[in-house]
């Protein structure tokens, strides 16, 4: 397993320069998908979904196409305050604004916490979707080591908090992406004591927090927020649909602020989806098809974890997540996972190299991020093993040269 990341402690500008370009080979449809961390589609219950949506567009077609309120259709908000109690959290139906998925609950929270030239503290490595959202809005990363299984340094954390610098934190706290790691109760209230004594704000991202592998669903940080500073983000994206387009903010003492911003940017989240998206969740059928679901996952994550033991070199670190379905692969330094990236997209291939998820762009080059929802096949199979034998190739370079110095 790899250990605790060292990013640069200080606050900087985000430079997106080289996620940009990579990113771009991250939806084509003709390249074996291991980068992007989408769910596996052939997983879902699209055909059930695809049913409650017919059903309810023919029952109720004048509500279906109504611009509906900002914070979004009672149902849904309803269902999704049941399903928060799983993590630990109590929050009335009335303090959760629908948005269009987990992406833009997070702008929401930014935009309603900070100015442009803020600070904000993250866990690095950061998926990279939130430095794009920083960026946008002229907000300075502060990127904190974080340890692959416990998460963000709490330590790093109060140093940083002590500075008086910090405007928010964001954070992923069940099974983050990409290091997958997962906050164990007792840091999740020391890390709430923490925000309470420098009185600084959390937007928390708890997308994966459903795709646990053994035991219980793992506690949100907002269950232990007794100062309703914690603004809970999150979707139905990786579990039920990415297309739905579906996910909430419970914003705690700030939800005023998210509702007003939310009918500003686009008024509200179309009625149709969630409609479907509450059927779905009120019909009972989710909590089996997230067993199923978690159960294909785990299976799938041993084998691509077996896979990299099998067909990469000897010196590979990679995580042991818990949950979800994303693994980090650290190589040697010195290594260059972008050289990695690009030769494997001659074999149409695609993986997604560490620097997407630094916020320097200039971290993280020995590292890269797989997907392992997608279903294994022969040619994923195949993919992994032409993975390794570039990767055996660079290093094998890379040593040779090290050797001659
Ligand atoms: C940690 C994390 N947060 C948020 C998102 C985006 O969620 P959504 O598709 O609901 O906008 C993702 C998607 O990959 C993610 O990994």
């Amino acid at each position: 397993e790899p250990s605790l990341t060292t990013p640069p402690l200080q606050a900087q500008e985000i430079d997106l320069t080289l996620a940009f370009q990579v990113n771009s080979t991250l939806r084509d449809p003709d390249i074996i998908q291991l980068g992007a961390a989408f769910p596996a589609m052939e997983l879902l219950p699209l055909a059930q979904l695809n049913r409650l949506m017919g059903k309810i567009l023919r029952e109720n077609p004048g509500l279906a196409h109504s611009y509906g309120t900002p914070n979004g259709c009672e149902e849904l908000r309803s269902e999704l305050a049941r399903r928060m109690l799983d993590a630990g959290c109590s929050v009335p139906p009335d303090q959760i604004v629908v948005t269009n998925g987990a992406n833009e609950a997070i702008f929401l929270t930014l935009k309603a916490l900070t100015q442009p030239g803020d600070t904000v503290a993250v866990e690095s490595p950061t998926y990279f979707t939130m430095l794009e959202v920083m960026k946008a809005l002229h907000i300075k990363a502060l990127t904190l080591p974080t340890h692959p299984s416990e998460g963000i340094s709490l330590p790093h954390l109060e140093g940083a908090l002590q500075t008086g610098d910090v405007k928010a934190c964001l954070l992923v706290s069940n099974f983050s992406n990409p290091l997958g790691s997962c906050m164990d109760d007792w840091k999740k209230k020391r890390l709430m004591e923490l925000l309470n004594q420098y009185d600084v704000p959390l937007i928390e991202d708890d997308v994966y927090g459903e795709l646990y592998f053994e035991g219980t669903r793992p506690k949100a940080i907002k269950a232990f927020d007794t100062e309703n500073r914690v603004l809970y983000c999150s979707s139905v994206s990786k579990t039920l649909s990415p297309g739905m387009r579906t996910g909430w903010c419970a914003g705690g003492r700030y939800h005023p602020k998210i509702s007003k911003m939310k009918s500003v940017i686009s008024f509200a989240t179309s009625m149709a989806l969630q409609l479907t998206v509450a059927a779905f969740l009120s019909n009972g059928g989710y909590d089996r098809h997230l067993r199923q679901l978690r159960r294909a996952y785990q299976a799938q994550m041993s084998r691509m974890q077996q896979a990299i033991y099998d067909y990469f070199p000897a010196e590979t670190c990679v995580t042991r997540p818990r949950g979800a379905h994303v693994l980090w692969v650290e190589m040697p330094t010195g290594f260059d996972t972008l050289r990695l990236y690009r030769e494997a997209l001659e074999h149409r291939i695609d993986i997604a190299p560490g620097v997407m998820f630094s916020a320097s762009g200039k971290c993280y080059s020995n590292c890269f991020r797989l997907n392992t929802a997608i279903l294994w096949s022969d040619a994923v199979d195949q993919a992994m093993r032409t993975l390794g034998h570039l990767a055996k190739k660079q290093l094998a370079e890379l040593l040779l040269r090290d050797s001659h110095f």
